[in-house]
């Protein structure tokens, strides 16, 4: 199967195992996730906002733009990395995702990681990091490459800031956009190890 029928079929999983019906039923479609099944880097945000659900892809609103800008400064593009989050149906509101939606999508994002195979995840905001990294303050450790034993073997995740977050704190922006400028560096020492 290559892994674009991998993921399609992954994508059916989630509508036929009727994950989060609720938010299902709010939402106007599924957001799986866009970008290059072969990245080294996957990127992971919380949920679909309003942008996002209407057009089907991740972070294509005012969160979204300020990410393409960083994966400018850091010498990349949309097609070459993979992008999506936790939650993948957008939550009443805009609201946070609920810790039982975060569980109920959690083995489907470890699945589509598993079919992706990336070197390196990049966690954008608390909601993905705390799955990854339990018990860890993103205010101390973010931009910080942490290797973890991920099912038969060790992946880099690297927490980072969440764009919509950063975008008017002056301070958190800077430091958004500094972590955001070390990524190559990391990938290229994960890629050598
Ligand atoms: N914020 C997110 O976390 N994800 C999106 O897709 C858009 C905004």
């Amino acid at each position: 199967m290559t892994k674009q029928t991998e993921m399609a079929v992954l994508q059916e999983m989630i509508v036929a195992n009727e994950v989060c019906p609720e938010l299902r039923r709010s939402a106007t479609q599924l957001v799986m996730g866009a970008g290059s099944l072969d990245a080294k880097i996957v990127f992971i945000g919380e949920a679909p906002g309003k942008n996002e659900d209407e057009q089907g892809v991740p972070f294509v609103g005012v969160a979204g733009k300020f990410l393409n800008e960083m994966l400018t400064l850091a010498g990349m593009n949309r097609d070459e990395v993979y992008i999506t989050n936790i939650v993948k149906y957008r939550p009443p509101n805009n609201r946070d995702p609920l810790p039982n939606e975060k569980q109920a999508f959690w083995p489907y994002l470890i699945r589509q990681l598993q079919i992706i195979d990336p070197l390196l995840v990049v966690t954008l905001g608390r909601h993905s990091m705390e799955y990854f990294l339990p018990g860890k303050s993103i205010g101390q450790i973010h931009g910080q490459p942490k290797r973890i034993q991920f099912g038969d073997k060790k992946i880099v995740i690297v927490p980072l800031y969440h764009p919509a977050a950063a975008l008017y704190n002056g301070g958190m922006r800077q430091l958004l956009m500094d972590d955001f400028v070390s990524l190559p560096t990391i990938l290229d020492a994960a890629t050598r190890q």
